[in-house]
């Protein structure tokens, strides 16, 4: 069974610098040579789908008419994505600044270029329409994630990975099925702190499904009428965590569009993320089925 994949959100180019520790405010450092890398929540989240196999990835973005936008595209279709429905606009493409310590932390500031201008056309509407799954990030204006949400068809699955971190309005929580976030967003969402367990709990009033990716310690499943579940992780040495949330909810995508329970395509977006972890780059670092299959042995 192939199924759909739409995944509609942000590309960004990322100019990456390794830092021995990220500066202060005031502060200048020197860091190592700049590398110039596909990126972007949304892009990133649809190479991992497509990658994971299974599953046919459509991204739904906006791109400029600069080298940044053929840096993306050459991305995406390398990987499998789907490209025919990329929007072009007059906006220079987006661009993520990131600085990266030797214990693989990111800082990321993004310039939101394009992205901010990505309206849904009617094609993009029609792909959503024949969607089982359509993930979505905030990187985006608002108002797109809501029209992708308006868009799917009855029993499909409207996710949102709720990154960067904000408030959702009332709207937008009615229209979603499934959200992943780590623990600080978790966290910001649910208004209070506690256990990933507590804040699951408090978003399970808002929302059908919730994962809490959790780093090294896997994740946490919990869906309305069934048990709550605590998906082990794998222990890896860290390179750059960039875009390991991003491998998760990709791969964590095509396993739905696939039929997989929630639990088991955790599982194995668990298992993507943490070998994206241990490579650089966030696109450049998602792995193949082929390598999480042997991984997961
Ligand atoms: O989640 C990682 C991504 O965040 C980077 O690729 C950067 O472009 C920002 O969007
Ligand atoms: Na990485």
């Amino acid at each position: 069974m192939t199924g759909q994949v739409v995944v509609v959100g942000s590309a960004n180019v990322d100019l990456v610098v390794d830092v021995p520790r990220h500066p202060g405010g005031g502060e200048t450092i020197l860091g190592g040579d700049l590398r110039r890398t596909p990126g972007g929540k949304g892009a990133n989240q649809a190479v991992a789908a497509a990658r994971a196999g299974g599953a046919e990835t459509t991204f739904a973005g906006a791109l400029g008419t600069d080298e940044s936008a053929e840096l993306l595209l050459t991305s995406l279709e390398r990987a499998g994505v789907r490209t025919d429905l990329v929007s072009r606009v007059d906006a220079p493409t987006g661009t993520a600044l990131i600085t990266v310590s030797p214990d693989g932390e990111n800082a990321i500031v993004v310039a939101p270029g394009a992205n901010a201008r990505l309206e849904l056309t009617a094609a993009q509407v029609e792909r959503i329409a024949h969607a089982d799954v359509v993930l979505a990030q905030l990187e985006i204006p608002l108002g797109t994630v809501r029209a992708a949400a308006a868009a799917r068809r009855p029993g499909a699955v409207m996710a949102l990975n709720a990154a960067p971190s904000r408030d959702l309005p009332a709207d937008l929580w009615d229209a979603l099925d499934l959200l992943v976030v780590n623990e600080h967003e978790a966290a910001d969402l649910a208004h209070t702190d506690g256990t990933p367990e507590d804040l699951a709990k408090v978003l399970l009033e808002r929302v059908l499904a919730v994962v809490i990716t959790l780093g090294a310690d896997g994740s946490l499943v919990a869906e309305r009428d069934r048990p709550t579940v605590r998906v082990p992780g794998i222990r890896v040495e860290a390179v750059d965590t960039t875009g390991a949330g991003d491998t998760f909810c990709g791969v964590l995508a095509a396993g739905l569009a696939r039929g997989l329970a929630l639990p088991e395509a955790a599982r194995l977006a668990g298992v993507a993320a943490a070998l994206a972890v241990t490579r650089p780059g966030a696109q450049d670092a998602v792995p193949t089925a082929a390598e999480v299959e042997e991984s997961s042995r």
